[in-house]
């Protein structure tokens, strides 16, 4: 799950930029150990293409995924009525996928369009989305 403290636990890192529009998402870090880490289907994923799990952190501020601990299950994409989340590795792409792939991250480009209406956070099988209403 994610820590609900991450913005004191945490530092900006990094400013996202969603390549296919202006919006910037902030990114803390150093995140923590892949609670997935331990799961041989996301190792056997990971090897599969050759990367190493290791820790990247929180996406987003207001709408926070834990990337350390999201599997890509993609329900939080198809819950979400205003589309605020597409997936990292395809951009544009908020639909469930066939096959998992979890080296893939929900990412929450659209920040500003929440309507704080909890669904995705409720959703989430690891817990790794927190919303706080500004
Ligand atoms: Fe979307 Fe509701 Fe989650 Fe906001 S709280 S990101 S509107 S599903
Ligand atoms: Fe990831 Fe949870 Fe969404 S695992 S894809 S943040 S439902």
């Amino acid at each position: 799950p994610i820590d609900p403290n991450f913005p004191t636990n945490h530092k900006v890192i990094e400013k996202f930029k969603d390549p296919l529009s202006e919006n910037y998402h902030l990114v803390w870090g150093p995140g923590r150990l892949a609670e997935a880490a331990s799961d041989p289907k996301v190792i056997a994923d990971y090897q599969a293409i050759g990367e190493e799990i290791k820790p990247i952190g929180v996406h987003g501020t207001f709408v926070a995924v834990d990337w350390d601990s999201c599997i890509a299950d993609g329900i939080c994409l198809m819950s979400c009525p205003t589309k605020v989340f597409e997936w990292y590795k395809n951009p544009g792409e908020t639909g469930r996928k066939d096959r998992k792939d979890y080296t893939d991250k929900a990412n929450p480009v659209k920040e500003a369009d929440c309507i704080w209406c909890m669904a995705c956070v409720e959703v989430c099988p690891t817990k790794a989305i927190k919303v706080d209403q500004l």
